[in-house]
């Protein structure tokens, strides 16, 4: 009704976009507790070598470093993927028709635009199913959309992908696009995304489809630039984690204190990223009761981006159920989006 009702209007009313947005907060007592009691990173930061998990480099803050991370000269990923969407987008709205898109570690969703695009012009129904564990990005983002989009239907999800996963409904359109963009698959270790790649084929049934982006192997001159910026943008988007755990926390991390270090590890095909104790010192975080005494030049270990090769991904899609259609690439090959379709 909303939608008819909104989509001869040229701006969108405020009314119109709360009628056509939901969000929806998933949680699970498993999650408040080892989320908020900061067990996961007790445990990091007491074993060696140290490590924190990835999720906390995303609050508010971090999230807004990412979205600059991605507007630098050294980061191409952004910018590659961009370009191969623009020229694909309407061959995928016309592949899947009308459909759901699911778009897992939205961010601003600036990307998903491109698609939204190519299906408004083929006059689909567009119902959009965002999912990032930052709250405050996922509804600022959709309120832009819905401004910008008048016949779009947004249902949010703020939480993990692995609990948005398994609580997704069937799709109420006929059938469901899940976007998982952005080389984000590469942060997941290989058990890890072992386990993800088969928790999509779940949320999906036989016929619907899967679109990934990720980055490919390529010459570490190339690489390395783009984890390590000359505007020091990614050293502080790596060293917000620690101010992060410090509001968290009450913890006293002097941020000054460490640097940000990352490099191409050729034989895992992956950029690791650290921070690295430029003293040697001794941190406290209250609220967790812990004191944790680093070494100089002692290291974190807080992510891994790992690097692609597209035959190999290829056959381990295919195992999971998930069947390539379709593989674009740029012209130099830096980049890979892939539709795949899953199978019984
Ligand atoms: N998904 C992004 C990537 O792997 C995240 C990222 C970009 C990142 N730069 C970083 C993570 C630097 C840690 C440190 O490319």
């Amino acid at each position: 009704m909303s939608i008819s009702k909104a989509a001869g209007s040229k701006i969108a009313s405020p009314k119109s976009i709360e009628k056509r947005l939901r969000i929806e907060r998933l949680v699970t007592v498993n999650e408040i507790v080892t989320f908020d009691t900061g067990s996961d990173v007790i445990q990091g930061l007491t074993q060696t070598p140290k490590t924190l998990p990835t999720r906390y480099l995303y609050d508010d803050r971090g999230s807004e470093l990412f979205e600059q991370i991605c507007e630098l000269p050294e980061y191409y990923l952004t910018r590659t993927e961009t370009k191969i969407l623009q020229q694909y987008a309407s061959e995928i709205a016309r592949i899947t028709g009308p459909c759901e898109l699911v778009e897992l570690g939205s961010g601003s969703s600036t990307k998903t635009r491109i698609i939204l695009d190519a299906y408004q012009q083929l006059g689909y129904p567009m119902l959009y199913v965002p999912i990032d564990v930052s709250a405050g990005i996922l509804e600022s983002s959709a309120r832009q959309l819905l401004a910008d989009y008048p016949s779009l239907q947004v249902h949010a999800l703020a939480g993990t992908y692995e609990l948005a996963l398994a609580k997704i409904l069937p799709s109420e359109l006929p059938s469901r696009l899940i976007g998982f963009i952005g080389s984000t698959l590469g942060n997941l270790t290989p058990q890890e995304s072992d386990i993800f790649i088969s928790q999509i084929t779940n949320a999906l049934q036989v016929g619907e489809y899967f679109l990934l982006g990720i980055d490919l192997q390529k010459p570490k001159h190339i690489l390395e630039p783009a984890y390590d910026d000359s505007q020091g943008v990614t050293a502080a988007f790596n060293l917000n984690i620690l101010e992060h755990l410090n509001q968290r926390f009450e913890g006293n991390f002097d941020t000054t204190q460490f640097e940000h270090w990352s490099f191409y590890n050729e034989t895992e095909n992956q950029i690791e990223s650290y921070l690295r104790s430029l003293r040697s010192q001794s941190v406290e975080l209250h609220a967790l009761n812990l004191t944790v005494n680093f070494a100089l030049g002692e290291t974190i270990h807080t992510e891994i981006s790992r690097k692609f090769d597209l035959k190999i991904i290829q056959q381990q899609l295919t195992a999971r159920g998930l069947v390539p259609l379709n593989v674009w690439t740029d012209p130099n090959q830096w980049f890979g989006l892939l539709l795949c379709q899953r199978q019984a």
